[in-house]
């Protein structure tokens, strides 16, 4: 969600892999829920980014020094949808007209790809946070509870995150979004919140 003339709000240009973390291989698929013409908070991709690797950034990555090609974007309606790699560098921009604009975002990878940790665990959990108990306590059914359970999966250790190195091939024979936080990516939001933890994890770490 993103509000009107609201820039501290504004998630700036960034790849969803220095929040997700785990393979880089996974996918975003990102919607409006109306018509989104300029003005009102549209997405920008930065052309080819995805090829040049994570950034190791402090902060959000400079729009003027990103790698790639030109910036792209411009009005996307409801019913449309973008889908680009975990590191493609995208932008939400700046809302000036008076409306807000909401938008949905889920990703996806294949299960034979790895997973961050942080995918399948609340991070706030051990402080009385969201578990997947309360997740599910309104559910009416079992049956899609815990799927990720029954699934493969192979966690990959925060320290050796974001490369291609180690691929373990296979086919994308299922695809499963492990986010069960809203998924709501390029708004300011939960996922700004993962983006910024994961530079706070590097600074840490020295990259
Ligand atoms: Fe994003």
């Amino acid at each position: 969600m993103i509000f009107p003339n609201c820039p501290g709000a504004l998630l700036h240009a960034h790849q969803d892999n220095a929040g997700i973390a785990g393979s880089s291989e996974s996918y975003t698929v990102w919607m409006p829920l109306h018509d989104c013409p300029q003005g009102q908070g549209t997405l920008e991709i930065k052309e080819a980014s995805h090829l040049f690797g994570l950034q190791t950034t402090e902060g959000y990555i400079k729009p003027e020094t990103a790698p790639g090609g030109d910036w792209v974007g411009g009005r996307i309606n409801a019913g449309d949808a973008v889908m680009f790699h975990s590191l493609t560098v995208h932008s939400s921009t700046l809302s000036t007209s008076d409306r807000l604009r909401f938008s949905v975002d889920c990703r996806f990878q294949s299960y034979d790809e790895a997973v961050s940790p942080l995918e399948i665990v609340f991070p706030n959990q051990a402080k009385g946070g969201r578990t997947w108990e309360t997740t599910y306590a309104d559910w009416k059914q079992d049956d899609w509870k815990y799927y990720w359970r029954n699934v493969p999966l192979r966690i990959k250790p925060l320290a050796g995150r974001n490369d291609r190195t180690g691929r373990e091939g296979g086919q994308l024979r299922k695809t499963a979004s492990l986010r069960k936080d809203g998924g709501t990516g390029c708004a300011g939001d939960s996922h700004a919140g993962a983006v910024r933890a994961s530079q706070a994890r590097n600074k840490k770490a020295g990259r």
